[in-house]
């Protein structure tokens, strides 16, 4: 099985969402996977112009000559591709937006109603790859993912797919905290995702105790809350006294 990550954080490997992309790569190599990591920033990929003419004059190809055409063949010649994204603004950033409306090649533009009888663009001659979605918030609750549920889910309907995973984490900014009172809740948190790997290469979806368990706080909303603003009054004052 190949499992092909696109992360659309601006901080790459510095980031929340790599933390948790990481841990779950690392699962599923150990569970047999082919895998492959790739940062969108570090790849060119212009905005869409919305000319068509991948509809029209290059059929099934972008005409802007960028690093999209080397994403789109990945795209369609792995089993699994997770979409992984900070939250940004409740959605997913403009990286990885900019990627997703450049994946407009993959689809005809014909229309067809599908089996809820709504319209879909037919599907070029392509095997749709699962989908996996992993995201992390600043805020802690899981109900700010509400969007990205939503988005996902229409997604994997356009792209002729399914989402076989969602891994979400409400007050992801905890994960690259290195105090070492809070090391035994993140490692017991990135086991879990490690979890998530290797069940997602075995079964092709999570178990109902990894799920559970990956929705649960790190800590408690009050403390990650608590600890939040102290930090954020810290750097504030950093910044004061050295202006
Ligand atoms: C421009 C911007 C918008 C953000 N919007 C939200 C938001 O709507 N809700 C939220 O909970 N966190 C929000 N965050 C916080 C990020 O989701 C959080 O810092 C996350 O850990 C970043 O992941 P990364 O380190 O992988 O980039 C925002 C951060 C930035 C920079």
């Amino acid at each position: 099985m190949r499992i092909v990550v696109f992360n659309g954080s601006p901080r790459a490997e510095k980031g929340n969402t790599h933390i948790m992309v990481e841990e779950f790569l690392s699962g599923a190599k150990e569970a047999g996977a082919e895998t492959e990591n790739i940062f969108l920033v570090k790849k060119s990929i212009k905005y869409c112009l919305g000319c068509f003419d991948c509809w029209i004059k290059t059929p099934g190809e972008c005409i802007i000559k960028d690093d999209m055409k080397e994403m789109l063949l990945k795209f369609i010649e792995t089993d699994i591709v997770v979409f992984a994204t900070p939250l940004y603004v409740d959605n997913v950033t403009g990286i990885m937006k900019n990627f997703m409306d450049r994946l407009i090649p993959l689809l005809d533009p014909y229309f067809k109603k599908d089996e809820n009888g709504e319209c879909r663009h037919t599907n070029r001659n392509f095997k749709s790859p699962k989908i996996i979605v992993i995201s992390n918030s600043g805020f802690p609750e899981q109900s700010h993912f509400q969007v990205l549920q939503l988005l996902f889910r229409r997604i994997a309907k356009n792209m002729h797919s399914e989402v076989i995973a969602e891994i979400y984490r409400g007050g992801g900014e905890i994960l690259r905290n290195k105090m070492l009172i809070l090391a035994p809740f993140i490692n017991s948190y990135k086991k879990y995702l490690q979890k998530a790997g290797k069940e997602i290469v075995e079964n092709l979806k999570l178990s109902d105790e990894t799920i559970a368990k990956l929705e649960k706080p790190i800590i408690p909303d009050e403390q990650y809350i608590k600890g939040a603003n102290k930090s954020w009054d810290k750097t504030l004052a950093r910044i004061k006294n050295k202006l």
